[in-house]
Order: C-alpha cells, then structure tokens, then sequence
C-alpha cells in the first residue's frame, strides 16, 4: 500500500540569496527523501514557500530605502530559479504574502480564538516618540544586562549569546535614529500554551523512538514551565488580524509562517482542481509529515506548531475526517560552515547558490552537500573537498564505470544489450551484492541517514569498478567475444540498478544514464515556474509535476537487445587550481542584483 508522506520544508526570509548552509540544512534533505517516496510509489506533497514577512524582511527593505514587498518579491524569484535549477522538487513553492495564505491563516486564528486557546493582555514595549511606532525586537540596541556589551541587539546579544527582550536592554536606542524609546502599554494575542502541556508531553513521549537525540531533547525541556507566548506585534507588514480595531497590528511572522505547511498544501489542492486533496496528509492518521528545518528552528516545529495544530483541529474537516496530522519526525540538521569560520553575510563568508550554479553542475553540488550534510553534528564547506570529491568519488567511481561500459558497448555491440549467455558465479554475486542495495539503502533513507546512504551507494560503485578488474571483458573482446558479453551484460544490469540507488540524489545525472540504457522517458517528471492567479493578483511559484514519470524503486531487468544511446561523460574534471581561485573569492564584496533594480 502507497504510503501518504509529506515532506515540509522550512520556509526561507526571502531577505538574501540562498546559499550552501540553506542547502544543506533542509531544501536537499527534503527534496532526497522526497524523490525516494516518490520513486517508491509513495504519495508525496512536498511544500513550502518564501517567508515573505518579518522584521529580516523590514531591516533589509530599511537599508536598502525600497519597500519590503520590492525585497520579498525580488528574492522569491531568485529562489524559484536557484531551487529549479538545482532540482529542489517542490509540489509547490510558494510565498507567505498571498491571499490564500491569508486567509487560512486568519481562519486559523480564528479557530484558535473560538477554542479559548488566544487570550488579550497588557505588555509595556518600548515605542519610539520620533517614529511614532512601537520598536520590534531588531530594531533596538542597547547594554547587554548579563555581559555588558554595549551593542546588544534587542533580541540578541552578540557578545555573550543570550537572547533578551528589548525591554531588558540598559539603554536602549533606536537603530533607526538613535532616538531614546520609551516604555509604552499595549495589548496583543497571545497563545495559551500551557493549556497544551499535557497534549504535548504526550506527544512527545509516545512512539519518538525514531527523533534524532537533540531534537527530541530540546523538544522536551521546551515542553516544561511553557508560558503564554505573545502572537500579534505593532507592525504593518504581514498577515492582519481579523478583528475589528486590530488594524494597525499583525501576527507574529513564526506564528503564521509555520502555517504554511498546511496554506500551501491547501494552495497546491486547489491548484490541481482537488480542492479537498490536502486532507490525505493533514486529516489522515496512517500519513506521515515530516519537517526538515535547521536546528535554530526545533521549538517552532516541535512545541509551537503542534500546539497549532492541536488548537485548530476539525478546521474545514468534514466529518468523516480523522485527527488533525502532528509531525511524525523534525529531522533538523546542524549548521555548516565554510572553510572552518562560521556563514556570515555581512562579512561575505559565504557559498551562494545563484554564484556557484554558474561555474557547477547541480549534481556535482548535490554530491559534495549530501556528503557533508550536518545530520550529527555541524559539518564544513571546505573548497579542496569540493574539488577532490568531484575528481575521487563521482567522476573516478560512478562517472567513469558508465563512461565505459557504455561506450565499449555501444562499440562492441551494435549499441545494444548485449546476450550474456550463461552467468557466472563472480556475475551473479555482483549483480545480487548491488540489487540487494535496495532494500538496505532504502532503510537509511527511510530513516532519513541520507549521507549514509548515499556513502552506501556510492560503495557499491565501487564493487563493481572491481569487478570490471577482475572479470574478462576489455583484453578478451577480439578472442572471446561471449566472455566479454557476459560481463559487460553484468556491468550494465548494475548500472541499470545503480543510476536508480543515486537518482534521489543525483536526479540529472541518473536522467542522463536513464537515456544512454536505451529507456524512454522521465525518472521522475518536470519542475517549473508557474504563475498563479487569485483576485488580488498574481503569484510565480515553483511546481513539481510527477505525471507520467517512469521511476521506480527496485532492479529493473534490463532487456537483452534494448538499442543504447551514445553515452557523453556524466561529470567534468575540476582542476586543483579552482581551491584557491575560489578560496580567494571568500570575504570579497559581492556583485549582485539588488531589490529595487530589477
Ligand atoms: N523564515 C525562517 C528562517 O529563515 C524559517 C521559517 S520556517 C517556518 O529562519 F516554518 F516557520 F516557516
Ligand atoms: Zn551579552
């Protein structure tokens, strides 16, 4: 029985470029293990979208003098391109800022306010005279209380670590002025969510086996001595509170971010004329969500969203409709580095996506990232592994045995499969060792040890590289034709099992092979930019569409005689010489397109 998987994927601020740790931390984990359900037979939605408001989005429109709509629209569309051209396979890619969203995400509030679990109170926040608004968190510096560093942020100190209310910084100022804010009163919604203590215990002490050790315990110690945590900000960009006299206020960004989830399974329902489809995932107890996030964002996903959903369950059910669907498992990922120092936009440290897809292939990129995936522990961006990796792993092991068993079959013979005869022993074991993968590899996958599992498979390559040693083929071909068509036959079924073991990992290049085997087709389908209308305007999104994709889970049986097609190398060869070209690219500005120039 097809299994109902979906995959959620951590909205990114669409206030900057993508770049490696992105990459790394959720959008190819995601979209691995979402292209391994598919090619099982899985139903798999795999959303997400631009997280289009928020203070990130409001600081760097400041800056920049343009509006946060320009910052937001500019970026949305430099994800839709990075990600299409990088194969993140969403069934929609979408942003926060459309109507739909909206309007789930007032109904959500909504639903919550009617189930008591919202409630009004008083906060005293500092409100600056000479702009005549309250100061989000961001927009405050001032005196750390615990270290006494003076240019704390007002969510952050950056000195000691701690994060602070603005309220506790000993003279505060204004980022924007320099102005001194005063304390002034005001009321917001705040989310009861001690009233989901139990719930939440229960939740995550029941069948968490599976949860990778520190999400589970940060999860865990969030869940005791939970306070009431306010949901609304004195803000005028985002989602607007549905209540009369709340005009000039907005949800907090987490708060209706994280619904995305849900808004854009609904959106990509209703994009496909199912209005109702959402509802096999979100009210469906034998679905499976799975969250792939970073592990800044553990408590969003473990703690405050399911109280969300706990709070909003039955919201358009119908009454045949199970329980509202929790995360099954909130795989987060480490941070990566690059070359040993920490990301820092500011300082330029960083690998962007739109730069590097320029100079690399996709799959050369989604080799060496999945190879250093912080699944465990934080992990580095180093630019000699980049290139070594390439040389040693994907051109040495899976490239070149492609390379020429292909190219010696498409000479030797006729461009076919050939007729191996009679197997032997050495054949069978190799063609079994390497459809036996499989099943384990498959195992790692589902357990989402996707670095492992690409290690794995990449082993496996290997074998047969040593089998391709040892077996008679290439002295024999003159003399002994059968002896050559055996192994070569052998050669070529582990291949036909090898390019569908990497393609959740490397889909272009498994394409590739996919044609020079002689089949037709598409392994898994198209991923394209669709603009969307609603009736206050249009939206551009990234959308992946399975029809008619021809991939599958498990050996094939690769027919003697199916005609080839002539093979062309898989990888290129990078020079050593491009480290220290690239190194040398570390920390120095940036040329790029900015909002408000496009
Ligand atoms: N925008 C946040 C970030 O980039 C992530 C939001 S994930 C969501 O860190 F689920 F809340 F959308
Ligand atoms: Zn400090």
């Amino acid at each position: 029985m097809p299994e109902y998987i979906h995959v959620s994927v951590a909205w990114p601020y669409a206030n900057g470029d993508m770049h490696a740790g992105h990459l790394a931390g959720c959008y190819l984990p995601a979209d691995i293990f979402a292209r391994y359900h598919r090619l099982k037979g899985n139903h798999v939605l795999m959303v997400s979208g631009s997280d289009a408001h928020g203070t990130p989005i409001t600081v760097e429109a400041d800056k920049l003098g343009v509006t946060p709509r320009a910052v937001f629209e500019h970026y949305h569309g430099r994800f839709l391109e990075t990600q299409r051209q990088l194969g993140i396979s969403y069934d929609l890619f979408t942003h926060t800022d459309t109507e739909n969203h909206r309007r789930v995400a007032q109904d959500v509030f909504r639903k919550l306010l009617d189930g008591e679990y919202l409630y009004r109170a008083k906060q005293r926040l500092l409100y600056s005279e000479t702009e005549q608004r309250f100061l989000p968190d961001r927009y405050v510096e001032g005196t750390c209380p615990h270290c006494g560093y003076d240019q704390a942020r007002g969510d952050q100190c950056d000195n000691c670590g701690t994060l602070l209310d603005a309220v506790e910084l000993i003279n505060p100022r204004s980022k924007t002025d320099g102005s001194t804010p005063v304390m002034r009163e005001t009321e917001h919604y705040f989310l009861d969510l001690p009233a989901f203590t139990d719930q939440l215990r229960a939740y995550l002490s029941n069948g968490k086996a599976h949860w990778r050790d520190n999400v589970l315990k940060v999860s865990q110690n969030k869940v005791e001595g939970l306070k009431g945590r306010p949901i609304t900000r004195d803000i005028a960009w985002g989602i607007s509170v549905p209540l009369d006299g709340w005009d000039d206020k907005c949800m907090y960004v987490w708060f209706e971010a994280v619904m995305g989830y849900l808004t854009a399974s609904i959106e990509w329902a209703h994009n496909t004329g199912q209005p109702d489809a959402w509802k096999r995932w979100w009210y469906n107890p034998d679905a499976k969500i799975y969250n792939f996030i970073g592990k800044d964002n553990i408590e969003f996903h473990t703690v405050i969203w399911p109280a969300e959903l706990m709070g909003v369950d039955g919201l358009y059910a119908d009454a045949d409709d199970g329980p509202i669907t929790l995360p099954y498992d909130v795989p987060a990922n480490e941070f990566m580095n690059i070359e040993g120092r920490q990301f820092s936009k500011s300082r330029n440290w960083a690998v962007w996506l739109p730069d590097i897809l320029e100079r690399y292939a996709p799959d050369a990129i989604r080799y060496y990232v999945t190879m250093t995936f912080p699944e465990t522990r934080d992990s580095d961006w180093s630019w000699e592994g980049f290139i070594t990796r390439n040389n040693t792993e994907l051109l040495a092991a899976w490239g070149n045995l492609v390379n020429r068993v292909l190219k010696f079959a498409y000479k030797h013979f006729d461009g076919t499969v050939p007729d191996p005869g009679e197997l032997r022993d050495m054949d069978r074991v190799i063609i079994e060792q390497v459809e036996d993968g499989f099943e384990r590899i498959g195992g790692l996958l589902d357990a989402v040890r996707l670095r492992d599992a690409l290690t794995e498979t990449m082993a496996l390559a290997r074998e047969v590289n040593g089998y391709l040693d040892r077996a008679p083929w290439f002295k024999v071909v003159k003399q002994d034709k059968a002896q050559a068509a055996t192994t070569i036959y052998t050669a070529l079924r582990c291949i036909d099992a090898l390019h569908i073991l990497f393609a959740p990992f490397l889909p272009f290049t498994s394409q590739q092979v996919h044609a020079f085997l002689g089949y037709d087709g598409s392994l898994f389908g198209d991923l394209r930019i669709e603009t969307f209308e609603e009736s206050g305007g249009t939206h551009d999104a990234l959308v992946y569409d399975g029809a008619g994709a021809v991939g599958r889970w498990e050996p094939g049986d690769l027919p003697v005689g199916q005609a080839l097609r002539q093979p062309e190398p898989l990888f290129r060869k990078l020079e050593p010489a491009l480290i220290d070209e690239e190194r040398a690219r570390l920390g120095q500005p940036r040329e790029m397109s900015q909002p408000g120039q496009d």
